[in-house]
């Protein structure tokens, strides 16, 4: 298996389109014993139905900035390798939110954001766009700046249509309005649109997005959906009055950042997809990753084990569910990943230990994507 992986990085990922591994055709149910880790001898990509896209998020910045390793796709060839090979569809970690994007007013930089929809398009992969409203990684500029609500929507505005634009036609999916409600279906305090203009300023990012590009299907986007049935009502009687208003919404992106600290499994997963579904919106999984309290620092084989399972029952969900359209997973490998840097602690929530070695999380997405739809 170390030739295989060995073998497919002297393809060279980054000269051109790479070719993803065979595709298995077993159809082995996962085991129920973990097993150990091993390369990955399938594409995630080429099992998967052709109606859903998988995906992973393209690490860099934010936690990772004052690394050795600020951003791995220019750093780490396997990791572009991984990539490459094993997804349909990416989305920038960081690169896209305004910090990164708009760090002085009126001042862009697109360098990273470039790269990664330059890389996805070397490779055939979509990319979804992450986000153009949300109360974290704001500017000092903006949030600091003492402007009066008019100023403030004339800035929406404009970093909206400029960064939008910018990418028209080779942007399909944008988070348009990040995380504006909390767990208790309240408009979440900190966003600096929503506190001076209130809620209906998301109508405006919406229709302002659309008029930059037609095309992109349009999302709202947010984590604990599926467990908080106040933030759940409060978004599906948000995407409801959007839809009334002939707001141009185009979808629900469930992010899907899952515990093993909080067990069951969200039992309302699917049908949370399912009550988008049924308002006419696609339905994503934007942000799937499943953490674990590492006591001894290393995860055990039963805490894998649950980890595959929800894993499987992440993708199942949506595989149920015909209007959901992708599911991308985040920061992956686990050695990039957000989570050790935010929870003290936790940590191996992706399906990846690193570039090439998978987990048997990684058995249980091809075993459920193999399944199919239901
Ligand atoms: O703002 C501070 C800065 O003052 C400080 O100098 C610097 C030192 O490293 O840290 C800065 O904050 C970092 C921030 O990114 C900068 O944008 C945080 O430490 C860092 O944890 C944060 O990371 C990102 C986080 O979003 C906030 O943007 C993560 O890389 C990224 O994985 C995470 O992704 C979010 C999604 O966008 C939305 N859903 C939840 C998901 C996980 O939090």
């Amino acid at each position: 298996m170390v030739a295989t992986v060995v073998a497919l990085l002297a393809l060279g990922a980054c000269t051109g389109p790479a070719e993803p591994p065979p595709t298995s055709t077993s159809t082995e149910p996962v085991a129920s014993e973990p097993r150990p880790s091993a390369s990955p001898t399938v594409s995630l990509r080429t099992v998967a139905p052709k109606d859903l896209l998988i995906g992973s998020s393209v690490v860099g910045g934010g936690h990772l900035s004052g690394t050795d390793h600020p951003q791995p796709l220019e750093s780490d060839a396997a990791y572009r390798q991984l990539l490459a090979t094993q997804f349909a569809t990416l989305t920038p970690e960081n690169a896209l939110k305004w910090a990164s994007v708009e760090p002085a007013r009126d001042t862009y930089d697109f360098a990273a954001g470039d790269a990664a929809v330059a890389f996805a398009e070397q490779h055939g992969e979509q990319v979804r766009g992450h986000n153009l409203m949300w109360h974290q990684s704001n500017p000092a500029w903006l949030t600091e700046g003492g402007f009066t609500p008019d100023q403030l929507r004339q800035i929406l505005h404009d970093h909206i249509s400029t960064v939008v634009g910018h990418y028209r036609g080779r942007i399909a999916a944008w988070d348009v309005a990040n995380e504006i409600f909390d767990d208790y279906g309240r408009l979440q305090a900190g966003d600096p649109f929503t506190d001076a203009l209130g809620v209906g300023i998301v109508a405006d990012a919406f229709r302002w997005a659309h008029e930059a590009d037609p095309a992109a299907v349009l999302y709202l986007n947010d984590y604990n959906v599926e467990s908080s049935a106040a933030k759940r009502q409060a978004y599906l009687d948000l995407a409801r009055q959007l839809l009334a208003q002939g707001v141009p919404l185009g979808g629900m992106g469930i992010q899907g950042h899952l515990s093993l600290q909080y067990p069951p499994f969200p039992p309302d997963f699917r049908s949370t997809l399912q009550a988008f579904a049924d308002l006419g919106l696609d339905v994503a999984i934007t942000e799937l990753d499943v953490r674990m309290a590492l006591t001894g620092g290393e995860a055990t084989g039963d805490q894998l084990a649950t980890q595959a399972d929800w894993y499987r029952q992440a993708v199942a969900g949506c595989l149920a569910v015909a209007r959901c359209v992708s599911v991308t997973m985040w920061g992956l490998p686990d050695t990039y990943s957000w989570v050790p840097a935010t929870f003290t602690g936790q940590g191996a929530a992706t399906p990846f230990i690193d570039d090439s070695t998978a987990k048997p999380a990684f058995d249980a997405l091809v075993a459920a994507l193999q399944a199919g739809r239901t």
